[in-house]
C-alpha cells in the first residue's frame, strides 16, 4: 500500500512512517518542520529511517496547493494520513488566525488534493480537546461537541465536520481519529510527559495546574500507532472514533510516577487551570474496539518507563 503521511517529522507522524515502513508500505512523506518547537528535534525524529528505500520525503507545506497536487500526480497513495497541523491547545489562545489557516484550510486544501487525485481514504488525526464543556463522561463519539474551549479544538472539530462533506458529495472514506494525549519517545517537548522529566532533571519549576486534580487519559504511541495503522487499513465510509486508553490519571499521580523514576521530587505551583482546559479527559473506546480491534495494551507506569529510558538515552540528563 502506497500511504502519503502529513506531519511526518512530527511525534506521531515519525512513529507512523516507521511503523508503515517496516511492515513493507510504501511511504510518501511531508512536513514543513516548522518552529513549534525545535526543528533539530523533529530532524532527529525522521534521523532513524530518512534513507528508506520505499519512503520518499518531501519538505513541504501542506497549504501549497501546486506542491501538494504535484506530490499527489507523481505518487498517487491508495490513503492520506493527515497528521500535519498546529497543536497545541493553550498554544492556540489568541492565534485563531494561524490555527484556522494551518488546520482548517490546509486540510480543506489537501481534501480538494484528495478528490483531484481520487484518492479514496483519508485519516484525520484528531483530538480529544474537541470534547470541550461536556457533562458526558467517559467521552463518546456521540456527544455533539459544540462547545471547543480553545481555537485548537474548534479547527480540528470543524476539520471533522467538512470531512463529512467530502464523504458525502465525493465518495472519500473519512476517518477521524481522536488521540487521547499521547506520550512516549520522541513525545512533544510542549506536552507534559516531555516537560515534566525535563524540568525534574534541569531542577526547574513545573505549573501543575489544580494541584495536580485535573485527569487525562494518557495513551501510549504505540497503542495508538497501531488504532491509526488499523484505520489506514480499513475504509469505513465516514466515521470519528476515539483513541485513547480509557483510564484517567490523577496528574499529581502522573507526576508521582515520573519522580519516582528519575528519583527527584518535582519543583511546583500549583495556579487554577486556566478556562482552555477541561477537568477530565476519558475515551469511551468501545467503537474502536468495534470497529478497529482497537486493544491498548501499555499501562501508563510501563510507558512511563519507557519513555524515561528514551529520555535518558536520545536527550540525556547532564544537563
Ligand atoms: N500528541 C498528542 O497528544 C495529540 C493529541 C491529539 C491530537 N494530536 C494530533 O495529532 C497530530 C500529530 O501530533 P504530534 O503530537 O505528532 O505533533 P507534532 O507537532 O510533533 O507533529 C506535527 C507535524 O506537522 C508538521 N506541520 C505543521 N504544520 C504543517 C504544515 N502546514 N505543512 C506541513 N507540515 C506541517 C510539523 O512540522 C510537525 O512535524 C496533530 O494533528 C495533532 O493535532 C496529537
Amino acid at each position: 500500500m502506497k500511504v502519503l503521511i502529513t506531519g511526518a517529522a512530527g511525534f506521531i507522524g515519525s512513529h507512523l512512517a516507521e511503523a508503515l515502513l517496516s511492515r513493507g508500505d510504501e511511504v510518501i512523506a511531508v512536513d514543513n518542520f516548522n518552529d513549534y518547537y525545535d526543528p533539530a528535534r523533529k530532524r532527529a525524529n525522521v534521523a532513524p529511517f530518512q534513507g528508506h528505500p520505499r519512503l520518499t520525503f518531501y519538505e513541504a507545506d501542506v497549504r501549497d496547493a501546486d506542491r501538494m497536487y504535484k506530490i499527489m500526480a507523481d505518487h498517487c497513495p491508495d490513503v492520506i494520513a493527515h497528521l500535519a497541523a498546529m497543536g497545541g491547545v493553550r498554544y492556540s489562545i489568541g492565534r485563531a488566525p494561524l490555527y484556522t489557516d494551518v488546520n482548517l484550510r490546509g486540510t480543506v486544501g489537501l481534501l480538494e488534493v484528495a478528490r483531484g487525485g481520487a484518492v479514496p481514504h483519508f485519516v484525520f488525526a484528531s483530538t480529544s480537546s474537541v470534547y470541550g464543556k461536556t457533562d458526558r463522561i467517559p467521552f463518546e463519539e456521540t456527544d455533539p461537541c459544540n462547545q471547543p474551549l480553545a481555537p485548537y479544538p474548534a479547527t480540528k472539530k470543524a476539520a471533522e465536520i467538512i470531512g463529512y462533506t467530502y464523504h458525502n458529495l465525493h465518495n472519500l472514506n473519512f476517518t477521524a481519529l481522536r488521540f487521547f494525549s499521547v506520550y512516549g519517545p520522541r513525545g512533544r517537548p510542549d506536552m507534559m510527559p516531555f516537560m515534566v522529566t525535563h524540568r525534574i532533571v534541569n531542577r526547574r519549576e513545573i505549573q501543575l495546574f489544580d494541584a495536580g486534580q485535573m485527569k487525562r487519559d494518557w495513551t501510549y504511541i504505540d497503542d495508538i500507532i497501531a488504532g491509526v495503522v488499523a484505520a489506514i487499513d480499513r475504509p469505513l465510509g465516514y466515521e470519528v472514533i476515539n483513541l485513547g486508553r480509557g483510564e484517567p490519571v490523577l496528574m499529581a499521580d502522573f507526576v508521582g510516577i515520573i519522580e519516582g523514576l528519575i528519583g527527584k521530587r518535582a519543583i511546583l505551583s500549583t495556579p487554577p487551570a486556566p478556562p482552555s482546559e477541561p477537568k477530565v479527559t476519558f475515551a469511551d473506546i468501545s467503537k474502536a474496539r468495534r470497529l478497529l480491534d482497537y486493544d491498548p495494551k501499555t499501562a501508563v507506569a510501563d510507558g512511563l518507563a519507557r519513555t524515561w529510558s528514551w529520555y535518558q538515552r536520545e536527550i540525556g540528563t547532564s544537563g
